[in-house]
């Protein structure tokens, strides 16, 4: 006749088979914990064989001890194993779930800024265009000198002008790709040049020490101011729409002779004055003008034998005027609530 120590041993072991049997056909969490708390609950049979050892004689108890102490390490062994093949079959039904509302990706699109520049350059380039480039970081040469831009012109200035080492400067404009440009190549010469230019300029609605000009040059026997208007208005209608009106009004750069500036009719109120044109019914875009036979000289293209015109503008005074934009700060502070809107 067996004692109790012999009783508790036997249920012990066959405690462990019928725990090996269940922990078989259990998947779920709640499966997984009730089982938990059938063995190793504060009332579970774990509980209660501690319970019943406690009653053993003493000699009797480290043997039995032990064994209800293996059962309750290899138990709750199972149980963490268990829970772990739950959790990463949980996640995973999870994304396969499609009932689940999924993921958002924006999408993605083009800095407003970047849309107007493309717009540009497509209206150029159909028109017979190409597009060239140039160093932001420019030398004095570029920049000023072969521009016709004399040593005291108050663009020089070092409140205009951010100067960097020796000769070099942030280039304040387009235009020294002009420059390059019939550097490297003989008339025709038909390009645009878009890009980023500096400017010491105190941040505020309209002014940005960085921003954006397209230069434009077309450089061939025979060119005219007429053909600059041509242009321009071409340029105008297709950005604008084709009811724009373009004038150009007298005015002064050292790169051309004569000189001129632009203005748009005013694509808000079609002319009739409004707060956007200031009332005047126009919107003044930039500069330009016949290449001045002085700038050839740099490049030594012969003026007798080659006329040409030349014209910046902002982009985003353009995309300011485009999407009704009042703050040129508000195109560099990458607020997702601005951007989206494009
Ligand atoms: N470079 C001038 C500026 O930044 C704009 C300009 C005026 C460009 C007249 C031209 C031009 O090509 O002919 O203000």
């Amino acid at each position: 006749m067996g004692g109790e120590k012999e009783r508790l041993l036997a249920e012990v072991s066959s405690a462990r088979e019928r725990f090996e049997r269940e922990a078989g056909s259990v998947s779920l969490v709640a499966e997984i914990d009730a089982l938990r708390i059938r063995y190793l609950g504060r009332k579970g049979l774990i509980a209660d064989f501690f319970s019943r050892l406690a009653q053993l004689p003493p000699q009797d108890r480290p043997v039995v001890g032990k064994a209800i102490n293996d059962l309750r390490a290899y138990v709750s062994a199972e149980i963490d194993r268990l829970r772990a093949t739950a959790a990463s079959q949980a996640r995973a039904e999870v994304v396969f779930d499609p009932t689940l509302p999924g993921t958002r990706w924006e999408r993605g699109r083009f800095h407003p800024l970047l849309q107007v520049l493309d717009e540009i350059v497509d209206i150029f380039t159909s028109m017979g265009f190409s597009v060239e480039t140039g160093p932001e970081i420019e030398t004095d040469y570029y920049n000023f000198e072969a521009l016709n831009i004399p040593p005291n012109h108050p663009s020089r200035d070092l409140q205009d002008t951010f100067y960097l080492e020796g000769p070099h400067l942030l280039r304040t404009h387009t235009s020294p790709v002009q420059i390059r440009s019939m550097e490297k190549q003989r008339p025709p010469v038909r390009m645009i040049a878009p890009g980023r230019c500096f400017r010491k300029d105190t941040p505020d609605a309209t002014h940005s020490p960085m921003f954006h000009q397209v230069e434009g040059l077309w450089v061939d026997k025979g060119v005219t101011f007429a053909h600059l208007k041509g242009v321009i208005l071409a340029f105008a209608q297709k950005l604008f729409g084709k009811d724009v009106r373009i004038r150009f009004r007298p005015s002064f750069f050292p790169f051309t002779e004569p000189s001129a500036e632009y203005d748009f009719s005013c694509i808000m109120c079609k002319g009739a004055g409004c707060r956007i044109c200031k009332n005047t019914g126009w919107l003044e875009i930039s500069g330009a003008g016949m290449v001045d036979p002085a700038v050839f000289g740099f490049v030594d293209y012969d003026p007798e034998e080659y006329t040409g015109y030349a014209f910046g503008m902002g982009v985003e005074r353009i995309a300011m005027l485009k999407y009704q934009i009042g703050d040129i700060r508000l195109f560099y502070d990458n607020d997702l609530r601005f951007l989206s809107q494009f």
